[in-house]
């Protein structure tokens, strides 16, 4: 039963239990609708309370009903139903009261919260926006700008912050059960009637506000429509009647729900959550964490150790000798302030875990403690082989050694071990105490416990592991070596880097790929390609502009210019006026012919070379289904997320389309434009990446 209806004296206790985070599905709606008329009917009912079984009040509306015919009662009626019921009606709220949930709290007529309740509308993350009144109850309840703010920005408030907003009336100190019971007892005997949002008076307008958070989400949010859309419905709505108000809120509502982005959005939520799910991890245990080694204290050593402390972690760091431990230490302290800064963790916390958790030394020795150790230093086969020799000697017993490697073979660093079985690659993204991704790779005869070790060291420190297998550059840079290469044929053949990164940022992604570079150093891309030249092909095109630039000691932003130049005047880049010249002189001494881009073709090109990668790693087992791709470009490449990934897009934008793109761009260069023949297939048969997803055959 979904939804219980129980007497204890005089008041009524209505319980949702629908796991895992009571989702309002059609289930839960019904139920309640019932249990709210029966209170309704039940004279010698007084109050009734409404509370949640299991981990949290009601999470949100079911989003897996998203996208199907609605089925009634709609959540909008409900609330109303419990808003309108002539007696007092207690929402009793724990855990994450969001969106649906917290707009059926609104139609209650009083609010009362655990400690540790957080409240939040995060509906614009998922490309919609609270559509059962929450943009008419809120603002009238907590006011314009804290009611603003939690519609577009879609956080969490905790508590006492909902308290202080009026948002919930009471926090229960103790036991929330008994306080709520309490509290039931309070109105009874205070005589108190039932209240509503939809009575209050409209707060007042404040145009410079509105106009400026229109701004601020054009920007920030820039090609999204449900944050601009959810401004419009709270300040249309508070202008019009209460039930008029309600009816705009519901056709916006409705407008964003029938949207390709609240597709794409929903598609990177379940996706996200999908990628832990593994047949071949399952009722695996992974070890137990307390300590992590981490071999290698520069860009990334230092951020995954980072991680590591935030995640309560001991951490014992390595690097090569002392001077660079103590640089090391430096760093790590340093990150950890910027966290206290942030509001993450106290400054009293950062001490305590610098001085507690963290050790930085240039003794191997350290690492016998150690449960999993991740090697970050250069990407160096040599110094990988000098480090495995090293931990292979003093890691204890079934410790998980994991590398960071960028591209290296993992089956090769495994054997640089006697115990390839323990070893996995753990590929972080840079700043690694801030992004999410993980991949994890297994190599041949890495054991189960230690990927599912893997995923939950990702677990722990919050981040998103996707399992990926061992190839050069794993899921993520194996297919942005394939775009990179179309971007790079298009600048030789005469598009400017400027122009490339202008079209792409205006389809979405946070950065163009030159931009990247800067950010990256050019001396990646550089060395890289030194490594890869002796397996290069006849036909390959090689970007001899980015070793130009190399050489002329322009490595992006740490020299302050690479593709941009960067100074005082434009810290974040601006464009050079020489560049241009320099790459058309570079085409004619190489004897290329000059020709014009539009930004349609710079974008097809870039999204099929993206696609058509992607469709190889996903038939070769690199990914284990198009939706583990998916995320990985979400989260570890700036793809925007309103696109749901590439292979989202890819079924969106039709696969025979961009079958046909490949095909047209390989009558000019038939060596790198070659249709995978998994896109082929699922172009010719009708399928779709979403179908192999859920299990279909190509
Ligand atoms: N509908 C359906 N399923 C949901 C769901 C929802 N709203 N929220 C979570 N789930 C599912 C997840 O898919 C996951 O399923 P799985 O175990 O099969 O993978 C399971 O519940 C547990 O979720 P998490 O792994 O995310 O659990 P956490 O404990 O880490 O987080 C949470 C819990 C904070 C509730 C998080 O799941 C969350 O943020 N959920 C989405 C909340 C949300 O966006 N609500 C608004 C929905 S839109 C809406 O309400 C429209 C309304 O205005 C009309
Ligand atoms: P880095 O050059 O910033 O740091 C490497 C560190 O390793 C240096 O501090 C060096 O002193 C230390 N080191 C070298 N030999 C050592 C040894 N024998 N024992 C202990 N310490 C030693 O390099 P970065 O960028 O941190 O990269 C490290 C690894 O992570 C590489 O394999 C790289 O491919 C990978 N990686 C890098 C990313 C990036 O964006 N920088 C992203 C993801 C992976």
């Amino acid at each position: 039963m979904t939804v219980t209806y129980a007497r204890d004296g005089d008041v009524a206790i209505i319980g949702i239990d629908n796991p895992p985070v009571n989702a309002a599905s059609v289930g839960l709606r019904s139920g309640l609708g019932q249990a709210i008329d029966r209170f309704a009917d039940d004279a010698s009912a007084r109050v009734a309370i409404l509370e949640c079984a299991g981990r949290t009040w009601i999470a949100g509306a079911d989003i897996s009903e998203f996208g199907k015919p609605a089925q009634p009662p709609y959540l909008p009626d409900l609330v109303s139903a419990i808003e309108t019921v002539p007696k007092p009606i207690i929402a009793a709220l724990h855990g994450t009261a969001l969106g649906g949930g917290l707009e059926i709290a609104l139609g209650a007529h009083y609010r009362i919260a655990s400690g540790d309740a957080q409240f939040g509308l995060p509906e614009v993350t998922l490309g919609v926006m609270p559509g059962a009144g929450g943009t008419q109850r809120l603002p009238r309840l907590v006011g314009l700008e804290p009611a603003l703010e939690m519609i577009t920005g879609g956080g969490r408030i905790d508590a006492a912050r909902a308290l202080e907003l009026g948002l919930v009336d009471r926090i229960a100190t103790d036991d929330l059960n008994a306080a709520s019971r309490q509290y039931a007892r309070f109105l009874i005997d205070s005589g108190a009637g039932p209240r509503s949002c939809m009575q209050l008076p409209p707060p007042p307008m404040n145009d410079e506000v509105v106009e400026g958070l229109r701004a601020r989400m054009a920007q920030k949010h820039r090609g999204q429509i449900a944050h601009l859309r959810a401004i419009d419905a709270v300040i249309d709505g508070l202008k019009l009647p209460s039930d008029q108000g309600l009816a705009q809120e519901r056709e916006k509502f409705l407008e964003l729900m029938n949207s390709p982005q609240r597709s794409a959005l929903i598609h990177a939520f379940f996706a996200e959550r999908a990628v832990a799910r593994l047949p071949e991890l399952a009722g695996v245990a992974a070890r137990d964490l307390a300590a992590m080694g981490v071999v290698g204290g520069g860009t990334m050593g230092t951020g995954i150790a980072a991680a590591g402390l935030l995640a309560g972690l001991a951490v014992i760091l390595v690097e090569r000798d002392e001077t660079a431990a103590g640089k090391a230490a430096n760093a790590v302290a340093h990150i950890l302030q910027g966290a206290a800064k942030r509001g993450k963790i106290t400054t009293t916390d950062c001490e305590t875990l610098m001085s507690g958790m963290f050790r930085c030394t240039s003794d191997y020795n350290a690492l016998s403690t150690a449960d999993l150790v991740v090697e970050a230093v250069f990407e160096k086969p040599e110094v990988k082989q000098q480090v495995f020799a090293a931990l292979d000697q003093v890691a204890k017993p079934g410790a998980v050694l994991a590398t960071n490697t960028s591209y290296l073979d993992v089956n090769r660093i495994a054997q640089m071990t006697g115990r390839p079985s323990d070893v996995i690659g753990l590929h972080f993204f840079s700043p690694a105490h801030i992004m999410r991704l993980i991949e994890v790779i297994g190599a041949d005869k890495t054991r189960p416990e230690a990927l599912a070790t893997g995923f939950g060291l990702a677990r722990r420190m919050g981040k998103i592991a996707v399992r990926a297998g061992n190839c050069d550059g794993f899921i993520g840079n194996r297919i942005l070596t394939h775009y990179r290469a179309a971007a790079d044929a298009m600048v030789l053949d005469g598009a400017s880097p400027y122009q490339i990164d202008r079209a792409l940022t205006k389809f979405g992604f946070a950065m163009g790929p030159y931009a990247v570079s800067d950010l990256a150093g050019l001396d990646i891309g550089f060395l890289t390609r030194q490594r890869k030249a002796p397996d290069r092909h006849p036909r390959d095109r090689v970007p001899v502009f980015a070793d130009r630039l190399y050489e002329m000691g322009r490595l992006g932003r740490k020299a302050g210019r690479g593709y941009y130049i960067y100074d005082d005047a434009d810290p974040n880049g601006r464009e050079d006026p020489e560049l241009d010249g320099f790459l058309s002189q570079l085409r004619r001494q190489s004897g290329l012919q000059q020709r014009v881009f539009g930004e349609e073709e710079i974008v097809s090109r870039y999204m099929a070379a993206m696609v058509n990668e992607a469709a190889r790693v996903v038939a070769d087992g690199t990914a284990s289904r198009p939706l583990d791709v998916d995320v990985v470009m979400l989260n570890g490449y700036g793809f925007p997320r309103w696109r749901g990934g590439p292979m989202h897009w890819a079924d969106e934008s039709g696969l025979a389309q961009i079958v046909a793109s490949i095909r047209n761009y390989a009558r000019q260069d038939d060596h790198f434009w070659q249709v995978a023949p998994l896109l082929e297939t699922l172009a010719d048969s009708g399928g779709s990446f979403a179908g192999l997803n859920k299990g279909d055959k190509p």
